[in-house]
This record gives C-alpha cells, sequence and structure tokens, in this order.
C-alpha cells in the first residue's frame, strides 16, 4: 500500500493549479444517466472516486470514455441502454456518493436497486433523505438483503421539504425531478455550488430548473432530456486546502485556477487568524509571513465554513497562538485525524463535536494513519511543518479525492515523494465509503 514521505520546513512557494471539483463531477457523472445521449463533461478531476463512478456506469451498461492525453480531463458518457440499473455493494461501499445513481435510474428505467451504504468513518451517514424524497415523487421503495429497490411508472411532480440539509440527497432528487411528470418544488436544498453546478448541466440537458444554490428549487418535469456539453467546477475544497499549506508553511503561494466566490466563509475564518491573501477574479494568493492566531471555527453547510475544510483548519489551528475550539456540526465522528495529530506534537481535546485545540506546540514527524479523505490532507499539511520525516499510511484515501497531490506540493518546493511497502505487513482495514 502506497504512503507518503513528507520532510517538513520548506515554504511553499509558486503556483498551484487547482482541479475540477470532485464533488460536482460525480453527480454530474450520475447526470448522464438521465438520457441516452452522450453527455461530454470537461475539466473532471483524474482521482480514485471517478475511477469508481466509471465502473458503476459501465456495469449499468453506459459507455464511459475517460480522456487521456490531450483530452486528459474529458469524460464522454453515453447511456444508451442501460442493462442492468444496479449500484453493488461492492462499488458503493467504497464510494458512498454512488447513492447518487438511485434518482437518475429510476427515473429513467423505472426500477433501480442500490446498496445500502452502511457505516463510514465518519459517522452513520444514512440515506432516508434520498429515500423519503423519492417516495414524494412516487416511487415504490423496499429495502432487502441491504438493497434499495425503487420502481416507478414514471415519478410525479411533488413538494419536498428536507428535514435536513442534505448534498448528494438534494443532488439525486434533483435529477429525479427533472424527468418527473409536472412540477416539483424543493425546501430546505443544500446551497453549495455543486449542486448548482449539477443544475447548469442538467439544464443544459433541458431540464427546467430554477433556484439551484438557493434552498428552494423548482423543477418542472420534462420528457426526455438530450446530450450535453459542461465544463465542471473548480474544486473548492482542493484550493483551501493549498491555501491553509501556503499559510501554514510560511510561503508565498498563488493558487490559480479556482473560483474565490466559493471560498469566502474559508478566506474570512483565514483572515481572522492573520492570514493574509490577495483575492483577484480567478485565483488567491495566501502570504504567510504573519504569526498565526487562534480563532474559533464551526463548520456548516454552505455558505459556512465546510466540514470538508474541518481537519485542515485543526492542522492550522495546532500553529496558531491561543486557543481555538472547532466544532463539528455535520457529521458526528469526523475527528480521527486529531489523534494522529496529537501523535505529531499538537495540543487537542475533543469533548463531543468540540475539539479544543492549544496551538502554538511544534510538530514532529511521526508515522501516522490516514483514516479518510480530508483527515489524510490534514495530516499531510502538518507534515508540511513538521519537523523531520513523516511516513502517511493508507494514502489512496488521499488519491480518493486529490489529483497529483504530491507532484502538485513538489512543484512549489515541498519535500515529499510517495513509496511502496516500507513497513513490514500489518493487516489493514478494507477501504470503507468516506467522503
Ligand atoms: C456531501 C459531500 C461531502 C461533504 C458533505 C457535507 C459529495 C460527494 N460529498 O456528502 O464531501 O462532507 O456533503 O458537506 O458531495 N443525512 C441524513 N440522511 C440522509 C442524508 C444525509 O441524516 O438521507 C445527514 C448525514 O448523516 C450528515 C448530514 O445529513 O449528518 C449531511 O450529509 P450530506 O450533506 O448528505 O453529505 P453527503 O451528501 O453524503
Amino acid at each position: 500500500m502506497d504512503k507518503l514521505v513528507i520532510r517538513g520546513g520548506n515554504p511553499l512557494l509558486g503556483t498551484v493549479r487547482i482541479s475540477g471539483a470532485k464533488n460536482a463531477a460525480l453527480p454530474c457523472m450520475a447526470a448522464a444517466l438521465l438520457t441516452d445521449e452522450p453527455v461530454i463533461l470537461e475539466n473532471i478531476p483524474q482521482v480514485r472516486d471517478i475511477e469508481t463512478t466509471r465502473k458503476l456506469l459501465a456495469a449499468m451498461g453506459a459507455e464511459v470514455e475517460l480522456g487521456y492525453g490531450r483530452a486528459h480531463h474529458r469524460t464522454t458518457i453515453c447511456a444508451r441502454t442501460l442493462a442492468a440499473p444496479e449500484a453493488s455493494y461492492e462499488l458503493v461501499k467504497t464510494m458512498r456518493a454512488s447513492t447518487l445513481v438511485l434518482g437518475p435510474l429510476v427515473a429513467r428505467c423505472g426500477r433501480a436497486r442500490v446498496s445500502l451504504p452502511g457505516g463510514c468513518a465518519i459517522g452513520a451517514r444514512p440515506i432516508d433523505l434520498h429515500i423519503k424524497g423519492l417516495e414524494r415523487l412516487g416511487a415504490k421503495i423496499t429495502q432487502e438483503h441491504g438493497y434499495v429497490e425503487a420502481t416507478a411508472d414514471r415519478l410525479k411532480g411533488a413538494e419536498i421539504v428536507f428535514d435536513k440539509i442534505t448534498v448528494t440527497g438534494t443532488e439525486d432528487l434533483l435529477m429525479a425531478a427533472t424527468l418527473a411528470d409536472g412540477e416539483t418544488v424543493m425546501q430546505n436544498c443544500a446551497r453549495e455550488p455543486e449542486v448548482a453546478d449539477l443544475a447548469a448541466l442538467l439544464n443544459a440537458m433541458g431540464a427546467r430548473i430554477q433556484g439551484a444554490g438557493t434552498s428552494t428549487i423548482r423543477v418542472k418535469g420534462v420528457a426526455q432530456l438530450h446530450g450535453a456539453r459542461h465544463r465542471i467546477i473548480p474544486d473548492r475544497i482542493e484550493a483551501g486546502t493549498f491555501i491553509v499549506a501556503g499559510a501554514l508553511t510560511g510561503g508565498d503561494l498563488n493558487v490559480a485556477g479556482c473560483d474565490p466566490a466559493h471560498l469566502t466563509a474559508i478566506l474570512q475564518k483565514l483572515a481572522e487568524t492573520g492570514v493574509k491573501t490577495a483575492v483577484k477574479a480567478d485565483s488567491v494568493r495566501v502570504m504567510g509571513d504573519q504569526p498565526l492566531q487562534a480563532a474559533d471555527m464551526n463548520t456548516e453547510e454552505y455558505p459556512g465554513f465546510p466540514t470538508d475544510m474541518q481537519a485542515q483548519y485543526m492542522a492550522l489551528a495546532t500553529q496558531a497562538e491561543g486557543t481555538s475550539i472547532v466544532v463539528e456540526n455535520i457529521f458526528e465522528n469526523r475527528f480521527m485525524h486529531a489523534q494522529e495529530l496529537v501523535r505529531m506534537g499538537a495540543n487537542i481535546k475533543i469533548e463531543g463535536r468540540r475539539a479544543i485545540v492549544r496551538g502554538g506546540t511544534p510538530l514532529s514527524a511521526a508515522a501516522v494513519l490516514a483514516s479518510d479523505l480530508r483527515a489524510s490532507a490534514s495530516l499531510v499539511l502538518a507534515a508540511l511543518v513538521a519537523d523531520g520525516e513523516t511516513i502517511i499510511d493508507r494514502v489512496y484515501h488521499l488519491d480518493r479525492g486529490y489529483e497529483n497531490i504530491e507532484e502538485k506540493l513538489k512543484l512549489v518546493g515541498a519535500e515529499i515523494r510517495r513509496v511502496g511497502d516500507i513497513f513490514p505487513k500489518r493487516a489493514a482495514a478494507p477501504a470503507r465509503n468516506s467522503v
């Protein structure tokens, strides 16, 4: 199993280019199931979750071409016929977002069979809200042998009020509603930019959606959708991770090809900690020449501070003067990185959903274990400022969502390399689904 070896101490200098957003690419790939014509997606990041989605769609009978060479970040998906509208446990267990195919499949094929995701590293993560919403749209749902089966002749537009804000739940039902008979009004929707990006693709495919990106979305159902070409938005979490890396290492880093409008909460919080940034239309330059100050942070749904940046923020808080209280409001068990940061010398105490980070403690290199995608990113950040050589195990988590992270970091001055097995074998937990 691959590991990353990072020698800390180098400031990050230069320009890093941000890839397309994994969390926008995944629902957009699922949306291609809604039509029998080709959907061309540009700016697709080359990460493991995209490959998992390719396998998922191909297993159903869709043709999925992932571009190589010059067509590098393009994928063409053609779901002409879908012989097996199913998502198996084997795929869903490694990527929970596989449940995004439930809505499109039942809308297009009148039936879907999707494995329940089960537990995951960062909490229970049920899909009850997806199921409830589909029932509102007239689908008949049964659950058996760990699978959800949904059937419907044609879905019918309805009013759906989400009990809780859910990103992929909003996306799943939005896709289903595009082909429903009549109008659907969805309330208490997720307002994430990835939802708006999906709606932009769906509208380009002939859907009639209004209000995506706000908490009320209206969809006028159409009889069928057609092919389209769409460019995926930049990854705001990758951008945020590199901005923190620039600040933490005392570097001067230009984070290019991002959308600063999607980074407002992150940039505001970093400004509170004393990080200086210069924002342009599609880039953020971070200048880490000031000492860092503690600042409390709560994760919230967009436009609040994203839970997907909580772990990275905690790495920064370990190096800020004073005490930062970090509250995780979205997932109940998302502090696994804290124990590993403590092993590197951080002073962090966990009390339920609160982490109390006493900052300003020097970090020293250690062998650490990545537990999920964003936790891995926080360990990379800590390693960049730790004294000595940190070895991060289970890098496959990182590969699910960060494109070429070691190449990108190396280009701006980090001392980082990927190695195969350098420890004697030990029992590794299977790759569970995570964010
Ligand atoms: C998405 C993102 C993930 C991010 C998360 C929160 C993708 C592929 N993943 O995950 O990176 O961390 O949003 O911003 O876009 N919930 C229920 N019932 C449901 C659905 C969700 O109770 O049916 C709960 C979850 O357990 C969680 C909260 O709602 O506590 C938010 O989860 P949700 O927004 O659905 O996360 P994901 O869409 O899975």
